[in-house]
């Protein structure tokens, strides 16, 4: 997608080198950071330089094929084993990082070659790479047919571009309607604690100049109860077989409140997110992150820019990164294999 009129993904690689979009100092500023190890690339996935789940995927691929190039023939296999192990010890939610990692292992330890295992995971790790692009793309296609002229949408945290190296799961369909004349109208909620409805999708959107405005959290109920939410679409980090899907911290209370309303609540994500091996969302291991995300925010002032605490230390606090909303609340699925009900037979069916 567009930055000052260029196009760039968000994560990719050139050479041994990958690059990506830092997106802990968006929106104030736009740089890109270079990783030129594995180690330092999932520490780009830790602390949240990258972040969102397609995104997650494509950072990881690139780092294990980091580890791979960074090897010789004697130690390869051992080397990129250790590797993926550590990459996948970096954010436990997010299927993608999981899928990402364990099929770039599998490419490598399939190869009878040392030389084989270097073309195949470099032609991996550009499938995986490209197919997150083809997914956006799809996605959007699908999603804008759900869409009319003028419609205003909710959306919760980042499940843009800069979340799934481009297009977006949920922004997609935006994307594709605003691209066909349609003028969509976006409600980004802000995202506490760490606001990537603000500072990230506030950001694609201006970007790509689509009419939006941020909205605290607690405030989506207020518009819905108003008539002005048409349609409420996020992402999802896993999606299990049942439909129970997790996504970010606060998906849960907003539909919950579309279902009130009468409101169509749906989850746009790649076949990457949906997790063949999770029945149901009580298997989901939810990231708990440190209560500091909490306590502090990052922001920019006259007089000083950097972390300010907004209360007082002597509270604790708990931050659990995302919760998990039950099917039953989900309209559907936008895939990019079309829209689908959040029913098991129609979920397995994309995998056929
Ligand atoms: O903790 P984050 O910022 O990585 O969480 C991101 C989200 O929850 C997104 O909404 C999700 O990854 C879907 S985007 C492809």
């Amino acid at each position: 997608m567009r930055v000052n009129g260029k196009n760039y993904h968000a994560v990719w690689m050139r050479e041994n080198t990958v690059r990506m979009v830092d997106q802990l100092a968006l929106p104030f500023r736009f740089r890109i950071k270079k990783s030129d190890s594995w180690e330092e690339s999932a520490q780009a996935i830790s602390d949240m330089t990258v972040r969102g789940a397609g995104t997650i995927g494509a950072t990881a691929a690139f780092a294990v094929l980091q580890a791979l190039l960074a090897s010789s023939q004697k130690n390869y296999v051992k080397n990129c084993t250790h590797a993926v192990r550590e990459i996948k010890k970096t954010r436990p939610t997010a299927n993608d990082l999981f899928y990402a990692a364990d099929s770039m292992l599998e490419e490598i330890n399939k190869s009878s070659s040392f030389s084989g295992a270097r073309q195949n995971a470099e032609k991996k790790a550009r499938w995986i790479f490209e197919s997150y692009l083809e997914s956006g793309e799809k996605i959007g296609l699908h999603g804008n047919a759900l869409l009319r002229k003028n419609a205003c949408v909710l959306t919760h945290c980042n499940a843009g571009w800069l979340a799934l190296v481009d297009w977006g799961s949920a922004t997609a369909p935006i994307y594709a309607a605003s691209r066909t004349g349609k003028k969509p109208f976006v409600f980004v909620d802000e995202t506490r604690p760490r606001l990537q409805g603000a500072k990230l999708t506030a950001w694609e959107l201006a970007q790509e100049k689509i009419a939006h405005c941020v909205i605290a959290d607690n405030a989506a109920g207020h518009f819905m109860q108003k008539g002005e939410i048409d349609i409420v679409i996020t992402g999802a980090d896993r999606i299990a077989m049942n439909g129970d899907t997790a996504n970010k911290i606060g998906t849960y209370e907003k539909s919950v409140l579309a279902r009130e309303n009468g409101i169509p609540f749906y989850i746009a994500a790649p076949l990457s997110t949906f997790d063949t091996h999770t029945e149901s969302g009580k298997e989901i291991i939810i990231e708990e992150r440190s209560q500091s995300e909490v306590l502090r925010v990052f922001g920019r002032g006259k007089h000083h820019t950097g972390e300010v605490e907004i209360y007082s230390k002597k509270s604790p606090a708990k931050n659990p990164a995302f919760d998990v909303t039950p099917a039953k609340y989900i309209t559907g699925f936008i895939t990019p294999k079309g829209i689908i009900k959040p029913k098991e037979s129609e979920i397995r069916g994309l995998f056929k």
